[in-house]
């Protein structure tokens, strides 16, 4: 691209909000494909931080445009739509004016919008002036899913829209084999990192300010992964004895595998995900570690235990399903646009099927843990409810208060509660008759 390096910037930010806007593209892809475009490291957290900030602030900048057009735009206006939204999120960020603005309308006429320059010009400066407007809490959830996060959390239901358009801070897990949290921070204080140790995740540093992982010290060697508090609590609820036989249904890209052989190396697991590329991602996530070497991996329908179980009893199965994401809003915003009412029908049949094939594979006296990263009560208290109703041989086994709010028969913290992502859990023991 020919034009000055800011504004080829705005023009990868206007295209990349143009997909994940509206042709339903995943931002987690969209990034992946434009961050290697910018050379610059310094780009890349900006472009990064737009998409975001663009995401987040969505319903208030929609609303700015239809109070602010005389015409709404139309449907060919998709990029400059898009380009707005960066726009806005720029000053939201707080970029000099000249630089958010000046290098904006530039790039409009970069991508073909010429004609529109003097419209970018005079949208960015009125908000630039007035702000965008303000929204209603949650405005930016779809209305079928709004109503269902107050249908089930009358009480949270502002607080969750509140915390989840907020930025989620950069949580960090030690790998304890190597090194301790506080060793660890003691590293990142000296290379100007400030993270704090949690009390509720053991092995877990929450940082101030986030930071680029390249500049994580010893984290290509594997020393720490990045990965949220709420995440790390599985090792903890699940906590298999050493030498256990153990099952990761939903394996990928690895994380919780990672970190239940950080904590007991002599696990004899098997990690499954029935998509064969994520699988990949789970190899390279062991690998990095090096934990991979006698780790069973296998691309395969969990709940088709026919096609990959040997018949021996596993000691204890993590279930991380299949989720609508709901309490990790704030790291992928994108949730918002992409989840449809259809969606949670399919996905609480999945995890049904999961249940329901995966309890056979467990030995009487182990554990199963059901986990989510949803607030929805039909993926969490009431999927275990209807499991516990038609399933002789389960029990529940109450986890600590550090777990999360009680929730039916398991433990939901909803997301930004302890700095962390909302997520579910349930321990479902079998009984030995
Ligand atoms: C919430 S993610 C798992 C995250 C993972 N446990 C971690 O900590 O990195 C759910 C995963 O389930 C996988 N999945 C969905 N349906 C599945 C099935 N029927 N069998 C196995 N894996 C499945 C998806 O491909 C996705 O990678």
């Amino acid at each position: 691209m020919s034009a000055a390096p800011g504004v080829a910037l705005r023009v990868h930010a206007a295209q990349l909000l143009d997909a994940v806007l509206h042709r339903g593209r995943s931002l987690k892809a969209e990034l992946a494909a434009a961050l290697p475009l910018l050379a610059d490291p310094r780009d890349r957290a900006l472009l990064e931080a737009i998409a975001f900030t663009a995401l987040r602030q969505r319903a208030r900048a929609e609303a700015a445009l239809a109070q602010w057009l005389a015409r709404p735009l139309g449907r060919r206006d998709g990029v400059l739509r898009a380009l707005l939204h960066a726009g806005f999120a720029q000053l939201a960020l707080g970029l000099p004016a000249h630089a958010a603005v000046d290098a904006t309308v530039e790039a409009a006429r970069a991508l073909g919008r010429a004609h529109q320059a003097g419209l970018v010009n005079a949208l960015l400066r009125r908000a630039l002036r007035e702000g965008l407007p303000p929204a209603e809490p949650g405005a930016d959830w779809p209305s079928w899913l709004r109503a269902q996060v107050r249908a089930d959390w009358p009480a949270d239901a502002d607080a969750i829209f509140a915390a989840s358009a907020e930025p989620a801070p950069t949580w960090l897990r030690v790998n304890r084999r190597r090194t301790t949290p506080e060793a660890y921070a003691q590293r990142l204080a000296a290379a100007g990192i400030a993270a704090t140790p949690s009390a509720l995740a053991p092995d877990a540093l929450r940082l101030d300010a986030s930071c680029a992982v390249a500049d994580l010290p010893g984290f290509a060697a594997g020393e720490v992964s990045v990965q949220d508090g709420s995440a790390q609590l599985v090792a903890d609820a699940l906590a298999p004895a050493p030498g256990a036989r153990v099952l990761d249904a939903c394996a990928a890209p690895g994380g919780k595998a990672a970190h239940l052989l950080e904590r007991e190396p002599t696990l004899r697991l098997t990690a499954l995900d029935v998509e064969p590329s994520r699988l990949a991602q789970v190899r390279a996530t062991l690998e990095r570690l090096g934990l991979g070497a006698g780790v069973r991996l296998a691309a395969a329908d969990a709940a088709v235990p026919a096609a990959w179980w040997d018949g021996e009893p596993f000691d204890a199965i993590l279930l991380d399903a299949p989720c609508t994401a709901t309490g990790i809003v704030r790291r992928q915003p994108d949730v918002l646009l992409h989840r449809r009412a259809s969606d949670l029908a399919a996905l609480t049949r999945t995890q049904a099927r999961l249940l329901d094939a995966l309890w056979p594979t467990l030995a009487p006296g182990g554990a199963l843990l059901y986990a989510t990263c949803s607030l929805l009560r039909e993926e969490n208290d009431r999927q275990i409810a209807a499991f516990l109703a038609r399933t002789a041989d389960a029990r529940v086994e109450p986890l600590p208060a550090r777990f999360g709010r009680t929730s039916g028969s398991g433990h939901q913290r909803l997301p930004g509660e302890d700095g962390m992502d909302g997520f579910f859990y349930a321990r479902l023991r079998k009984e030995v008759f």
